[in-house]
């Protein structure tokens, strides 16, 4: 088994481990505006217009089926869905607001609709719940809330009841795990009781694990879907953590104990987590799958953002993005799927990472840039059985140990192995070569 224990988890989190690669999915009214899901707060867009949104929300074209294809040939086994956003619009036919996709043009649970696909594509089923809400009349206006430089701003918010908000999301939050089936992962977005404001703004304060009421949330949370996962942004330690917009350099531990934890990297193909039309900032098809790498070579799991559009279908870009990981993945997926970070004592040569299966027998070396004919390796002289390149399975021949015709430019060492490669890369973004051990 793995070299490598992580802390214990609350949740079932083996299939989660092995799987390796989701899809985020950020939908909701913000589709409209096309231009970042913080939209109606980054622009304080007032209440009248945000309302035309909701007028004219109609995804005519939405096909949860043909997203649920394309995040399977993509080689993502599970997604996260935006249930609700911190607009406060729910995407499903809650009895708890009239502010839900099925009183739009939309007419209809879009939640069961993504639930339904994905389900019978054969993967597992997040939801995403923002904890926030700058819709909801008992919400206290703060200093992320779109209301927070009216004039009237202290007026409209005295007197809100955070209790009765913390209810309201119970409330919803049982709906969403007893009307929808198994549910695998819930993902909480976000807490930030630190960050309060001063002067004649004093009274907008953060909000944290107690406004929530985050105890009794995940308690309902588990009683509900016993086994579930859920991530750590209630700021009450779950199953997983999730940096967010960055590549950690090691694997992920947790701050107090240092235990390695269970991570899920989350990442957008451009800026925006929101459908964002005119943000040109698209990761290159390199970039896509070497994140994807660079994740699970430090034993983590890599969460993938699609934002649809509001008419419900992904843009070419985002398709284009989906079909990178599609056409890697089909050759290469073996180097992700029940793999973590290589046991302890192996070093990747340069401009390489590696993955190694659970089990210790399959060593992946992922060739980040392409080397001139030989790759050495360490440690590995008398260990490795055989290897191939991943993507058609063509064998790659090693010596091993002090090698003579190298002349004395090669460093010393018994343990060395070269690995030799053909002189022209490939035609693969990221040539892997499967290394079976002894
Ligand atoms: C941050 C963003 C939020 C996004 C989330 C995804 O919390 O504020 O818009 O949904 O990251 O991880």
């Amino acid at each position: 088994m793995s070299s490598y224990v992580t802390r214990k988890t609350p949740g079932d989190t083996a299939w989660f481990r092995h799987d390796r690669f989701g899809m985020f999915i950020h939908w909701g009214l913000y589709s409209m505006p096309a231009r970042h899901e913080w939209v109606k707060t980054r622009e304080e867009i007032p209440e009248a217009h945000y309302d035309k949104y909701f007028q004219y929300f109609n995804p005519d074209l939405y096909d949860a089926r043909e997203w649920a294809r394309q995040a399977k040939a993509a080689g993502m086994k599970y997604a996260v869905f935006t249930t609700k956003h911190h607009e406060g619009f729910c995407m499903w036919d809650t009895q708890y607001t009239d502010y839900k996709c099925t009183n739009t043009p939309a007419g209809r649970d879009l939640v069961r609709e993504y639930v339904d696909a994905f389900r019978a594509e054969g993967l597992r089923i997040g939801f995403y719940y923002s904890l926030i809400d700058w819709h909801h009349p008992e919400f206290p206006i703060d200093l992320h809330h779109p209301r927070r430089d009216d004039p009237d701003a202290y007026e409209q918010s005295k007197g809100r009841d955070m209790h009765k908000y913390a209810q309201y999301m119970r409330d919803q939050v049982t709906e969403l795990l007893t009307n929808y089936g198994r549910i695998d992962i819930m993902w909480y977005d976000f807490s930030y009781s630190n960050f309060n404001g001063t002067g004649d703004r004093a009274w907008m304060k953060g909000k944290g694990k107690d406004d929530w009421e985050a105890e009794a949330l995940i308690a309902l949370t588990r009683r509900l879907q016993p086994g579930i996962i859920i991530d750590n942004r209630t700021e009450i330690d779950q199953d997983i953590w999730t940096p967010e917009q960055f590549q950690p350099t090691e694997w992920v531990r947790h701050p107090e104990t240092g235990e390695l934890v269970t991570w899920e990297a989350c990442q957008t193909f451009s800026g925006s987590w929101g459908y964002y039309r005119d943000e040109q900032t698209w990761k290159s098809p390199e970039m896509l799958i070497r994140m994807l790498v660079n994740t699970v070579a430090l034993g983590g799991n890599l969460l993938m953002n699609v934002g649809p559009t509001s008419r419900g279908y992904l843009d070419g870009r985002a398709q284009g993005a989906l079909k990178v990981y599609a056409d890697w993945m089909k050759l290469n997926s073996r180097s992700i799927y029940g793999c973590t970070m290589a046991e302890p004592g192996l070093v990747a040569p340069p401009d390489c990472r590696l993955t190694q299966s659970e089990d210790g027998k399959r060593l992946y070396l992922h060739l980040f840039a392409y080397p001139f004919l030989h790759v050495q390796l360490r440690g590995l002289a008398g260990k490795v059985d055989y290897a191939q390149f991943l993507h058609d399975g063509s064998e790659l021949r090693f010596t091993e140990g002090k090698l003579d015709h190298f002349g004395d430019a090669l460093p010393e060492g018994d343990d060395l192995l070269v690995l030799y490669l053909p002189p022209v890369k490939p035609d693969c973004l990221v040539p892997v070569v499967e290394i079976f051990m002894k």
